[in-house]
């Protein structure tokens, strides 16, 4: 019964085919043995938060992992399980996506698939250990079509060790050329304790400096090819923000289910550890998994509204975010046309949006220790 709030979950599914040199997500190489019992186990963490939900769930996001590695015939069930919602996205590996994959996607009522490109270089899809190559991804991509989507977002990493702005040129092309409603550009991050941290770590931080015009030229490119920029590391055609990651970064209160999973609800935040064996075993006795609990004073959801509201292209109402902002702050900046007061809003400028989160720490008022409590 769903009688709660909140309108927004996340699914987890861990298990990938491999496991790329620069993922620290929380995920389980095979494993298929396990893939029944998991969702049989995802299942029972839905029916014990259940009630936390609204009856109209807005948004479900299957994320991962690779949810399209799971075996299908339990990806079908959990699919069949999930709460009805105005959009549906999972996270699918190319390799993955056969005419299949994407009928049982479609059948089992995903609005919205968001595709790992990654790139579209052959060598630098090997140097991120990537199973699908260029032709793979463009496959991918069309049997989704196919299938009928017609809300895909396809993610793509800059900043690849070799590559060089001519080779980001080509690849935000190649990217066009398919037409997706949706693109995530994230710059390369090294991982702390990432096996390609270990072999590029110090070839990433030697290019640091480059990132800032290569981050341009992604903005550039998407916007002359008439995507808005609406969100730091996210573009869409119109109408088509993404409106899960849309609530985390409003603010929004969310449930996480899997391991891992992290759940926002009221004053309390959770993270369900990412370990398997105990997760099965809890559920499987109707137990809650073993989490952490993270308790949120009113004035960190306030500084988290801050930090994420500043992200979009939609100005942050001013009132709603008032008690965290260092007024000082908000004067320099504001005079420096890093920050602009709009309809009773605040909005970074185009320039402040390059230097994003340098600008937002600095806005951020110093609060008194005792506040906290
Ligand atoms: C956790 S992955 C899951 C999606 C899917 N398994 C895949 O690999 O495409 C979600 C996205 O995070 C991004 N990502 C993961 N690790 C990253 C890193 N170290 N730096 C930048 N982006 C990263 C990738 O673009 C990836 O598509
Ligand atoms: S990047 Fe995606 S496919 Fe690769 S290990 Fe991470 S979650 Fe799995």
């Amino acid at each position: 019964m769903s009688t709660g709030g909140v309108r927004h979950l996340y699914v987890h599914l861990p298990f990938c085919s491999s496991r790329c040199g620069y993922c620290d997500f929380v995920t389980l190489v095979g494993r298929r043995e396990d893939h029944g019992r998991y969702v049989d186990a995802l299942l029972a963490e839905l029916e014990l938060e259940g009630p936390r939900l609204t009856s109209e769930v807005e948004t479900v996001f299957v994320g991962g992992g690779t949810p399209t590695f799971t075996e299908p015939g339990e990806l079908r069930r959990l699919l069949a399980a999930l709460p009805a919602a105005e959009e549906v996205s999972v996270e699918a590996n190319p390799e993955t996506v056969t005419p299949e994959l994407a009928a049982l996607l479609r059948a089992g009522g995903v609005t919205r698939v968001s595709l790992g490109a990654q790139s579209f270089d052959e060598r630098l899809l090997g140097v991120l250990d990537r199973r699908a190559g260029p032709d793979g991804v463009r496959r991918a991509f069309y049997h989704l079509r196919d299938a009928g989507f017609d809300n895909i977002s396809l993610d793509l990493i800059y900043g690849i060790p070799g590559q060089e702005p001519s080779g980001l040129r080509r690849d935000l092309d190649e990217a066009l050329a398919l037409g997706p409603e949706h693109l995530s550009c994230y710059e390369l991050e090294a991982k702390p304790g990432t096996r390609f941290t270990h072999a590029h770590g110090e070839e990433l931080a030697r290019q640091a400096e480059s990132m800032e015009g290569y981050f341009e030229l992604v903005v550039a490119t998407l916007i002359d090819a008439g995507y808005r920029w609406y969100e730091t590391a996210n573009f869409c055609r119109d109408g088509r923000r993404a409106r899960h990651n849309l609530a985390y970064w409003l603010g929004r209160d969310y449930l996480g289910v899997g391991i891992g999973a992290v759940s926002t609800v009221g004053g309390l935040r959770w993270r369900n550890l990412p370990a398997l064996p105990r997760y099965l075993s809890a559920l499987a006795r109707g137990e809650a998994p073993p989490r952490e609990l993270e308790p949120l004073p009113a004035l960190t959801r306030i500084q988290e509204r801050l930090m994420l509201g500043l992200r979009l292209d939609d100005p942050l109402p001013f009132a709603e975010v008032e008690e965290a902002v260092d007024p000082a702050a908000l004067g320099r900046l504001e005079g420096l046309g890093l920050v602009e007061r709009r309809a009773g809003g605040l909005l970074l400028t185009r320039r402040g949006r390059f230097l994003g989160g340098g600008v937002t720490a600095e806005l951020l008022a110093e609060i008194p220790a005792n506040n906290y409590n």
